[in-house]
């Protein structure tokens, strides 16, 4: 148990997220006597440490690391951000703010529903599941309690939006949430957050209050915040679901989907936050909008978080590299992403042109960094957070690393994905056939 949630232990951690890991957040852990965590959400400023409910990055240490910024980069809860369209995930962090009452503004339930549902809006978590078809589903399954649930567990390293929406607009969230509610019918609302994330959690707390002593919410819609233990898998939403019942958080099979049997038994609609945070702008607009939010990290000119339309390409998402810098490639979506190689670049950042975009963290390589050396950071990844309930995942996780060549590597690799139960087994591979397809046999260098 303790293994399986590294936020259970006291003391100092360090960030071995995948841009911490190659920023010297191994040294800096055995300097400091640091467990390794993934990840603290600083990528932006490498290597994250956490004292307590204290999350530093990088520049508030000696600056270390090829990626150090040095001490005028803004400390770790302010990333820079910026927008290559008028936005609207980041609208409020960007410009004027509103009134956060205005957020609550609504109209009624069957209203809602029909808006989001022919607004077309796909989930921004990874799956891009339509958002109106399941809370239709919701809606339409006889009960006498519904829940909704915000999924804040962000868990891929690379990834930090879901930190900074919660810490810095909750009320977009819980108003997100309050729509959903009114759309299908809950009456209860759960927002899980990261375990690495205790700043976050404090304003969703904070926010939630506020929100419901100002009557924003709709009255027996209660609110509670729920806070992850530091498992990868908990941010799947079944796994994620069993965490919030107190169970040991392993993902169960679909069919039945949350949305028919879902927390306590009940149909509950789990949303990612970002997702969430940009209905109440659709409800204005009654549209949806086709923009998403990149958290970049790595040798880039610009870290930080940056929306664009869904379809820009890679390198514009990018922008320049850094004087001197020369990029090999960039892991785009997490540990279960994709890895394009530098020449691959103008690859068209959506769902459709890009399987994999998942949630949108991106870490960029340069020359310093080998395709061997990415790949066996992603087998410990893989080998440490599985959650080891179906056999393929469990011993072929903990195999890849010694796989000898590439012919078993892609054995492992197939075993995987025909025999796991969840998206994280099933998704593996993913990056590790994009090395083994653009470096060949650099992988095993
Ligand atoms: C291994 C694994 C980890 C996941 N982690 C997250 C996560 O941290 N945050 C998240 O929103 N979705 C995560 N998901 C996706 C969720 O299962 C689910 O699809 C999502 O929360 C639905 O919200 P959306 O439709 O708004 O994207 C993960 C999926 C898998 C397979
Ligand atoms: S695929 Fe891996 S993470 Fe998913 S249920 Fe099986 S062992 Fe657990």
């Amino acid at each position: 148990m303790r293994t399986f949630y590294d936020q259970l232990d006291p003391g100092v951690r360090v960030c071995d997220g995948t841009a911490c890991h190659f920023a010297g957040g191994p040294a800096l852990a055995r300097e400091a006597g640091g467990k390794p965590v993934r990840c603290l959400g600083v990528c932006y400023d490498p290597p994250g440490m956490r004292v307590g409910d204290d999350v530093t990055g990088g520049s508030d240490l000696a600056p270390r690391g090829a990626w150090g910024r040095g001490a005028d980069f803004p400390r770790a809860h302010a990333p820079p951000r910026r927008s290559l369209v008028p936005p609207v995930v980041l609208r409020n962090l960007l410009g004027s703010r509103g009134a956060s009452a205005d957020e609550y503004r609504m109209p009624d339930g069957d209203t809602i529903l029909r808006v989001v549902e022919a607004s077309g809006l796909r989930g921004r978590g990874g799956a891009a599941y339509p958002t109106g078809a399941k809370w239709r589903v919701a809606r339409d399954t006889p009960a006498d309690l519904r829940y909704v649930v915000a999924n804040g567990d962000e868990g891929d390293p690379g990834s930090y939006v879901d930190r900074v929406l919660m810490e810095q607009d909750p009320h977009a969230i819980l108003a997100g949430m309050l729509a959903c509610a009114r759309a299908v019918g809950a009456t209860r609302g759960v927002v899980f957050v990261r375990g690495e994330y205790p700043r976050a959690r404090a304003t969703m707390v904070e926010a939630a209050a506020e929100a419901r002593d100002a009557g924003w919410l709709d009255p027996g819609f209660e609110v509670e915040v729920h806070t992850g233990a530091g498992s990868y898998v908990c941010g799947e939403e079944t796994a994620l679901l069993r965490a919030i019942e107190g169970l040991r958080g392993e993902p169960s099979p679909k069919p039945p989907y949350p949305a028919q049997v879902g927390l306590f038994g009940k149909p509950t609609v789990i949303q990612n936050v970002e997702t969430l945070a940009q209905i109440p702008w659709l409800l204005q607009q009654g549209r949806r909008s086709d923009t998403k939010v990149a958290s970049l990290a790595g040798p880039v000119a610009e870290r930080g978080l940056v929306e664009f339309a869904l379809g820009t390409p890679l390198s514009a998402v990018l922008g320049a590299a850094p004087r001197g810098a020369r990029w090999k490639m960039a892991l785009v979506g997490g540990p279960l992403g994709r890895v394009l190689p530098a020449r691959a670049f103008d690859q068209p950042l959506s769902y459709d042109a890009l399987p994999g975009l998942g949630h949108a963290g991106i870490v960029v390589f340069d020359e310093t960094v080998s395709a061997g050396a990415l790949a066996r950071h992603l087998y410990d990844f893989a080998a440490a957070e599985s959650c080891g309930t179906c056999t393929p995942c469990r011993v072929g996780t903990a195999r890849l690393a010694r796989a000898p060549d590439r012919a078993a590597l892609e054995r492992l690799c197939e075993t995987l994905e025909i025999g796991s139960l969840c998206g994280f087994g099933l998704g593996v591979p993913r990056p590790i056939r994009d090395l083994l397809a653009a470096f060949g046999d650099e992988v095993f260098a």
